[in-house]
């Protein structure tokens, strides 16, 4: 019985109800290396500091070794009559290396014992996604660098706006995921400090050493506030955050991709590794993974929601609501996870219809705005007047149904006198697309120089 461990107090077994509502081993065994490298920590400097002696310290090292190769080798006995990790570990280290095993908790609680473990586990967390981030990242400037003079029409309002490249297109998002990457490092920068030996709330009365296991953890520092460190969750918080994020960023690109793989756009093909078929129609192939990247922001955004109306209002210090920031947060990143690795197989598989691309990128006149500044460079109109001349343009090829370079030049001069034959050089969308060369914009050379930059940086 879990109670044994504070059999003491109490007289009576708790109900089979407060056993269901209570444990928590079914999912927060997946602490375990967490809870083992913890106690091993701990360990090591209790008999550093002499509150046990080392040969204890020996026994209760080798007891803990054994307990982790039964659990990688999968002989470990979980029980739910042992409530969570922490006590499943030590009740085996117990029936292992004998009543020394009960020299381990010294000047430490569970309190503690949980924050440090869910620390290390959403700081491995944190490290694992902006690696997986760096990896996506990695597939998005292979492809942009590819296509780097693809045209494509530029939406908003998903209306044809101005021709851009795909490359540009793609480079966007390498902006996006490489913010999302930058959030997941600060914060595990934040949350690196080791709460352990903060004990039940107040700290300890042994002459414990919080820096020696902080650096054995590889924290930076311990935490600074003892009841800070067993009631805060905002590390997990901070996560959750970068997190939805990214998760939504996930979710734009995914949409955009079962857009530009409809037949209708026609943009992209996408490779039978990332599609599905249908049981029916024999004719579909359905992209699947990008939909199911498209939706998995709401169960990680979910799991953000869920954590902050756990903490939202809770007393100081430690109070067992907090045991459930675990199930959320294993989900979000679990979600996240898949979501990332499926996001880059995708993106490295996809395949541009050039042809389909720069066609649309035509369409809509979208190189109005080109005539626009043409005629103020030219002209010397004002942007408003040219602006004005072109909007009747636009209306007269599309009374003729005609693009704006279809437009015979008389057509052009009724409107204006002084437009000339070379106004034509600019109505392609590779010349629109060619000509913006501001820092950041659609030409091929700046998107060439912001691939080199973001390669440069990620070797
Ligand atoms: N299983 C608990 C949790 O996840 C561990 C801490 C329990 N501490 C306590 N005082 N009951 O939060």
């Amino acid at each position: 019985q879990g109670q044994a461990m504070w059999g003491g107090r109490f007289s009576a077994k708790p109900s089979d109800l407060m056993q269901a509502i209570n444990v928590s081993i079914g999912f927060d065994k997946r602490l375990w290396a967490q809870d083992i490298a913890g106690s091993k920590a701990h360990a090591a400097m209790l008999a550093k500091a002499g509150v046990i002696s080392s040969a204890d310290e020996a026994e209760i090292q080798r007891g803990l070794d054994t307990v982790r190769g039964e659990i990688e080798a999968g002989t470990f006995p979980f029980r739910d009559e042992y409530e969570d990790i922490h006590m499943n570990v030590e009740a085996r280290l117990r029936e292992l290396i004998g009543p020394t095993a009960g020299r381990l908790h010294t000047a430490r609680s569970r309190n503690d014992q949980v924050a440090l473990d869910f620390r290390l586990w959403v700081r491995e967390a944190a490290e694992r996604s902006a690696a997986q981030i760096d990896d996506l990242i990695g597939a998005l400037l292979a492809k942009a660098e590819a296509h780097a003079d693809v045209l494509m029409p530029g939406f908003t309002h998903l209306q044809p706006a101005q021709p851009v490249t795909f490359g540009h297109h793609l480079m966007a998002y390498v902006e996006m995921f490489g913010r999302d990457a930058g959030r997941f490092r600060d914060a595990r920068e934040r949350m690196n400090e080791c709460p352990l030996g903060a004990a039940a709330l107040a700290g300890s009365p042994f002459p414990i050493d919080r820096e020696m296991t902080a650096k054995a953890l590889g924290f930076a520092r311990p935490t600074a506030n003892s009841l800070d460190s067993v009631s805060s969750r905002d590390f997990a918080l901070e996560a959750l955050s970068a997190a939805s994020i990214c998760a939504t960023h996930l979710s734009r690109l995914a949409e955009e991709i079962v857009i530009w793989s409809t037949p209708q756009f026609g943009f992209v093909r996408l490779s039978d590794a990332f599609t599905t078929g249908s049981s029916i129609m024999p004719q579909k192939k359905n992209p699947d993974a990008a939909e199911l990247i498209r939706a998995k922001v709401g169960r990680i955004l979910g799991s953000l929601t869920t954590l902050t109306v756990v903490m939202k209002g809770l007393p100081l210090a430690y109070s067992k609501d907090m045991q459930e920031d675990k199930v959320p947060t294993f989900e979000a990143f679990d979600a996240l996870e898949l979501a990332l690795l499926a996001m880059a197989g995708m993106v490295r598989d996809l395949e541009p219809n050039v042809e389909r691309m720069a066609a649309a990128a035509g369409a809509g006149f979208s190189t109005a705005t080109d005539l626009a500044d043409w005629l103020v460079r030219k002209l010397d109109l004002p942007f408003r007047d040219a602006h004005h001349v072109t909007g009747a343009a636009v209306k007269r090829a599309e009374q003729l149904g005609v693009d704006l370079a279809g437009l015979p030049l008389a057509e052009l001069q009724a409107l204006n006198q002084g437009i000339s034959e070379d106004v034509f050089e600019v109505l392609t969308p590779a010349a629109s697309a060619g000509s913006r060369v501001s820092y950041g914009g659609t030409a091929p050379s700046e998107v060439r120089a912001q691939i080199k930059r973001w390669k440069d940086s990620l070797r």
